[in-house]
């Protein structure tokens, strides 16, 4: 229904928004957990879609990250990384999204012997679509598991070099601490010598010195959480001097306890503070809300107002890894969108 788009009730979920942290295996719902797990004569632990949805009460990040890990096995065929995709994009798509740069984890599937094409090819096959059948662009963004070795890293990089053209960046991600940005320098610096550009996971649950690692040792572009930036004065000085983005994930720091409630989330305090904030899903068939979602709860729980969405929207286009004329692009119509004449009257 085109006349509701932008409804003031709506403002914060629908504004033209790009997502910039989104694991793909992260968007998993139950429902098609279930549809993978018949069709691919996988067993589940779970009795029903409840019963997965009862199951996701995560203490930290480990505990979700087990759940998630075993969700994946679901996950065999390439068709099942299409649908996977392409489930995520039709609801980024009714939540403003214009713009993802997608995340994806190769070594959760190679380590259960599903070949790197067969995750690149569905994954790579869908965002086609999305670009062709939705108007939503996108790239594709290699991670790499920390918990894993800087030789795994490598290899995984070496295969990943047959699709160069559809990968984007490299990031770094899984269990953060004990697993400091360092341990993946030799990868990043040959990932940068490819022309990948760089980003990391860190100061989640780990401390300040891994988000100085992430932008001294990797050379980090954007840092995804960055949250715990706000226990050190000089570093929040460096990501605002060097306009570093933070790629923010409010209802999973919640759900995995980096904040007690929503309410208590930084995030506001660091966007007023001049640090280039944006507000992401992560993985939001786990914790509770895909990203227009994500925008509408921290602007009623901060709460945020109409400014403060507006420039978190403009950050996603500007954080992104667009180049610089579509980046335009996209923020004429976020203005135009905000100009609409039915939205004058909400502040
Ligand atoms: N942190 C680390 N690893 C992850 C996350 C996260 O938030 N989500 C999926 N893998
Ligand atoms: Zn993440």
């Amino acid at each position: 229904m085109r006349g509701m788009i932008g409804d003031p009730p709506n403002f914060a979920r629908d504004l033209p928004k790009a997502e910039l942290h989104l694991h793909i295996e992260g968007t998993l719902e139950p429902e098609l957990m279930f549809e993978l797990a018949r069709r691919n004569a996988v067993p589940l632990p779970y009795a029903s879609v409840e019963d997965v949805r009862q199951a996701y009460v995560f203490s930290d990040l480990q505990s979700f990250l087990d759940i998630y890990y075993a969700g994946c096995r679901v996950l065999l065929k390439e068709q099942d990384f299409y649908d996977l995709t392409w489930a995520y994009l039709t609801r980024a798509a009714g939540q403003g999204v214009r713009h993802a740069e997608i995340f994806f984890d190769p070594q959760t599937h190679t380590d259960r012997g599903v070949p790197f094409e067969t995750v690149i090819a569905g994954i790579h096959r869908a965002l086609e679509d999305g670009r062709g059948r939705l108007d939503i662009s996108s790239g594709l963004i290699l991670c790499f598991l920390r918990h894993l070795s800087a030789d795994a890293a490598m290899q995984t990089l070496a295969n990943a070099m047959q699709y160069r053209e559809w990968i984007v960046g490299v990031g770094l991600d899984s269990s953060e601490v004990g697993h400091p940005p360092s341990k993946f320098r030799a990868v990043f610096d040959r990932a940068r010598e490819v022309g990948l550009l760089p980003v990391a996971h860190a100061g989640e649950e780990g401390p300040p010195d891994y988000i100085w690692e992430a932008l001294d040792v990797l050379q980090a572009r954007r840092i995804d959480h960055g949250v715990r930036c706000a226990e050190d004065e000089r570093l929040i000085g460096r990501l605002v001097e060097g306009k570093i983005p933070l790629t923010v994930c409010p209802l999973s720091n919640v759900k995995l306890g980096v904040f007690p409630t929503l309410q208590q989330h930084n995030l506001k305090q660091l966007l007023h503070r001049g640090l280039m904030v944006t507000v992401n899903s992560d993985d939001p068939a786990y914790f509770g809300g895909y990203v227009g979602d994500t925008f509408q709860a921290a602007a009623a729980a901060l709460p945020l107002s109409r400014a403060d969405l507006v420039t978190l929207a403009r950050n996603s286009f500007q954080a992104s890894f667009l180049p610089e004329e579509q980046k335009r692009a996209h923020l004429d119509a976020l203005r135009r969108f905000v100009d609409q004449p039915s939205l004058k009257t909400i502040s």
